[in-house]
């Protein structure tokens, strides 16, 4: 048994420098390390029964320095669930980290009383049994704890694994789906580290605002990681995992990839490009061709994000990205392992976006912190603890239902953003990006999402399809977990 004082105990003096040190830990384990890939669990195989344990372990996020870590089932992360549409999954969760803990299925579209937020909250030594129900489009999703005020931490430490769910796609389209050979899932997550191995975590003013940022990258809970692959096409499910980094991955060699599937599932076509940014909580498909059986380092590059909004010349100073790239992990491609797909599809069938003139409620929702006047610049200065993140003027508050949806129905969301960027999410649902700062979204940002960054003004095209009373509603956020967890969240019912 472990609180969050005892796991936070010891780290909070070395957070404190250690926020600004981008990749200055890199140097010592540079691809030395296997890339981990987290155990399969495919629902069918199980009799559709799932148990899984939230727990506290012992994992070397660097080679011969073990570390205090929460997991499920697992010292680090979790095991990658495979779900089929259609099934119905019976999951039973114990929690065993000494504090309370709920599991989310962030992306899944399953009614609200199943949806793991923050009122299905798991005591400690409690289970939580919820049955569900698989009826959507195949997509990387994931799950992640998502307690009241405790995300932040209990994601930082482990709580996170991914979901693939099934629905027959990948076959009729002979995409790479060797799980751990060709179809590879990366969760990527920044971290700080302390000396002896161990996370830091900082509890800053400046890491309350910008949320906690790391110096180092890791993939599957390693450092820089190496991966044999087929001399063929190969898949990566890419989650960025951290809790408030935005990435922009690329590789080394500038080389082109082809991108198949967004948040929610495929594009209508892959789409080429050579590099992608990637928000907390976004997830890509990608095709990477290997055939020509050079190796190649995926990369993190500078960026720009968050320069633009609101108040640029402040956002400058609050960097959220380094100078240099970053290398995330290494590919070397193994004549031994059987290319199983060689050629890139031309279409996908990704579903098609419900139109827009089906929409009935327009809705217009405002990121921003909340601090009555004191405003950014304050929080800055002063940075007092009780420092609120909120939406439209608002905290999160447990028994407040911000408003109801009709199920069954679209809405289009106008969400604005001042002066920072944030990644929205939206609960129970999979939503189309209409418009970024008034011109339609790039081809790669057109398909079916749960995330959309927000940096000025975004409209979203947003429909309801399950259940969630009053009792157990939906939340949407922003997904920096610093910022959902200050209040930056709202809940709606759908009924
Ligand atoms: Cu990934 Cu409400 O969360
Ligand atoms: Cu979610
Ligand atoms: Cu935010």
């Amino acid at each position: 048994m472990i609180s969050r004082r005892t796991l936070l105990a010891g780290s909070a003096a070395l957070a404190a420098q250690s926020a600004t040190r981008f990749g200055a830990a890199f140097a010592e384990a540079r691809f030395a390390t296997k890339l981990p890939i987290p155990e399969l669990i495919d629902a069918g195989a199980r009799n559709h029964a799932i148990s899984l344990t939230a727990q506290v372990g012992k994992h070397e996020f660097w080679p011969g320095r073990p570390a205090t870590a929460l997991g499920y089932s697992a010292n680090y992360l979790g095991p990658t669930l495979r779900l089929r549409r259609g099934e119905e999954i019976q999951f039973d969760i114990g929690n065993k980290i000494g504090e309370p803990t709920t599991v989310h299925w962030h992306g899944m579209i399953i009614p609200g009383a199943v949806d793991g937020g923050p009122h299905n909250a798991i005591a400690p030594g409690g289970r939580w049994r919820p049955t569900l129900k698989v009826d959507q489009p195949a997509a990387t999703v994931w799950y992640h704890a998502h307690p009241h005020g405790a995300t932040a931490v209990q994601v930082y430490w482990g709580l996170a694994g991914l979901i693939m769910i099934d629905d027959g796609s990948d076959a009729r389209l002979g995409l790479p789906s060797s799980y751990g050979v060709d179809d590879l899932p990366l969760v990527l997550q920044d971290r700080a580290f302390n000396e002896d191995g161990s996370l830091a975590y900082d509890r800053s003013p400046m890491a309350a605002m910008m949320g906690m940022i790391g110096d180092t990258i890791i993939v599957n809970g390693v450092v820089a990681p190496v991966a044999r692959v087929p001399k063929g096409l190969v898949r990566l499910r890419m989650l960025n995992g951290s809790n408030a980094r935005f990435l922009r991955l690329a590789f080394a060699d500038g080389g082109a990839f082809f991108v198949i599937a967004s948040d929610s599932g495929l594009l209508a076509a892959p789409v080429e490009r050579r590099d992608l940014i990637v928000s907390p909580g976004e997830r890509y498909e990608i095709l990477v061709d290997f055939a020509d059986g050079k190796s190649r380092v995926l990369e993190s590059l500078p960026h720009d994000v968050g320069a633009n909004s609101g108040m640029p010349g402040m956002m400058r100073m609050m960097r959220t990205s380094p100078d240099q790239p970053e290398q995330i992990a290494r590919f070397e491609p193994d004549p031994a392992l059987a290319a199983n797909a060689r050629e890139i599809p031309k279409a996908l069938g990704g579903v098609a976006a419900p139109a827009p003139s089906s929409a009935t409620v327009r809705r217009r929702l405002t990121l921003e912190p909340t601090m009555g006047g004191m405003g950014m610049m304050g929080m800055m200065g002063g940075g007092r603890r009780g420092s609120r993140m909120g939406i439209s003027g608002k905290s999160f508050a447990m028994d407040r239902i911000d408003f109801e949806a009709k199920l069954g129905s679209v809405e289009i969301w106008e969400v604005q953003s001042q002066m920072m960027a944030h990644p929205f999410h939206v609960h129970g649902t999979a939503f189309r990006i209409l418009s970024i700062d008034g011109a339609p979204p790039p081809a790669h940002l057109a398909g079916p999402k749960d995330m959309a960054l927000i940096e000025n003004k975004v409209e979203l095209l947003v429909p309801f399809n399950a259940l969630a009373t009053k009792d157990n509603p939906y939340m949407f956020h922003c997904h920096i977990l610093e910022h959902e967890d200050a209040g930056m969240m709202g809940q709606f019912a759908v009924t």
